[in-house]
């Protein structure tokens, strides 16, 4: 798959890690101190100027960011120069049949965004609850003064027919996909607008697009989701706040990559494994441009775009990284 070699290698990439950065100051350094005051300006003149990275001395606050999707966009926006604040709900919802992140997959998050030349601050938060979400953004204006960006990354996913559906299952999709959503975007909204800046990025869907069987809450939060950010990038418009969302196809995480969804994909296999489920997801791929499904590292290369100086006057809108997708829902 295509989408795979980006990850790390790109040019955005190549711009961020302060490690490069760090030494190319140490080789200009060795020049000077060893060919005399004219050649070292020659040299100095001659030696490529390191740009700043193009997030220095941003702050963003990430939800969901122990795994998946919002591992990716902290790892990316570290090599970009942001400083990072993630938060995770760190326990089981009992409705899903999935487990969701460990205290272990936030420690993984927190390495790679070192690893990556950033600063990582790990929150554990339910953005369910209107008071953590809070908590979380006033954590980040604590530890490191703003908010300049808000990845609104947290989400589940869960599959039963409208019909059978309980009001628990029902209420944990909303509460965590559109309420999650809610609360975090206003607790952020009024420092970004008090500094007369901001980016707010929420992760809609695909299923924020178009109904799909058997996901009836999954699709409502979704197209919740998309609502929610038109209007607050209308209230914000003349702060410079911008609000947008990315609406990606099936994304190689654990949300869909795991051993419930091998199950049900290979119904009469006694054995599902993550090998097998892959190889059946290639052979029947369900995107137009052929993939099973895009790579978070995708989707977070869009939201960086939605994020940067580029997208200044991009607000409003909903961004699909559907391998095709978007071209088979109605305009
Ligand atoms: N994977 C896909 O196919 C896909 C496609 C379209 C959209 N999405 C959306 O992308 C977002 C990220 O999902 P992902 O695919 O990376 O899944 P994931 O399960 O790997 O990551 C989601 C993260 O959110 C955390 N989380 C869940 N509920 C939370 C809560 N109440 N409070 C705080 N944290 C919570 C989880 O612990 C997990 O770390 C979600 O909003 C999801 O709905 C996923």
């Amino acid at each position: 798959m295509t989408s795979n070699s980006k990850t790390g290698s790109g040019p955005e990439a190549d711009a961020g890690p302060s490690v490069s950065r760090r030494a190319v100051m140490g080789m200009a350094g060795g020049v000077i101190a060893s060919a005399g005051m004219a050649s070292a300006a020659g040299a100095a003149a001659q030696a490529p100027a390191s740009p700043p990275a193009r997030f220095a001395g941003k702050v963003a606050v990430i939800t969901g960011a122990a795994r998946g999707m919002g591992r990716a966009h902290a790892v990316l926006l570290a090599q970009n120069g942001a400083t990072i604040l993630g938060c995770d709900i760190l326990e089981p919802i009992a409705t899903l049949d999935y487990p969701l992140a460990t205290q272990a997959d936030m420690d993984e998050t927190a390495r790679l965004v070192r690893e990556a030349g950033g600063r990582f601050v790990g929150v554990k938060a339910d953005v369910r609850d209107a008071a953590a979400a809070t908590g979380v953004i006033e954590r980040a204006l604590k530890d490191f003064g703003r908010v300049d960006f808000l990845l609104a990354n947290a989400g589940i996913y869960a599959s039963a027919p409208l019909a059978q559906m309980t009001d628990q299952q029902f209420d944990d999709i909303i509460r965590t996909n559109l309420y999650g959503v809610f609360n975090i975007m206003r607790a952020a909204v009024a420092p970004m607008t008090r500094q007369g800046y901001g980016r707010i990025v929420a992760t809609s869907s695909a299923a924020g697009r178009m109904g799909i069987a058997g996901s009836a809450h999954y699709c409502a939060s979704k197209w919740g989701v998309i609502g929610l950010a038109k209007a607050l990038a209308l209230e914000v418009a003349k702060q410079g706040v911008t609000v947008n969302c990315v609406c990606p196809t099936g994304v190689n995480t654990p949300l869909v990559n795991n051993p419930a969804a091998w199950r049900r994909a290979l119904p009469n296999d006694p054995a599902p494994t993550r090998e097998k489920f892959e190889a059946r997801m290639r052979e029947n791929p369900h995107t137009p441009q052929g993939v099973p499904w895009v790579e978070p590292e995708d989707v977070a290369a869009a939201a960086l775009f939605l994020l940067s100086d580029d997208a200044a006057h991009i607000t409003g809108t909903a961004l699909d990284v559907a391998a095709g997708g978007a071209a088979t829902t109605m305009a």
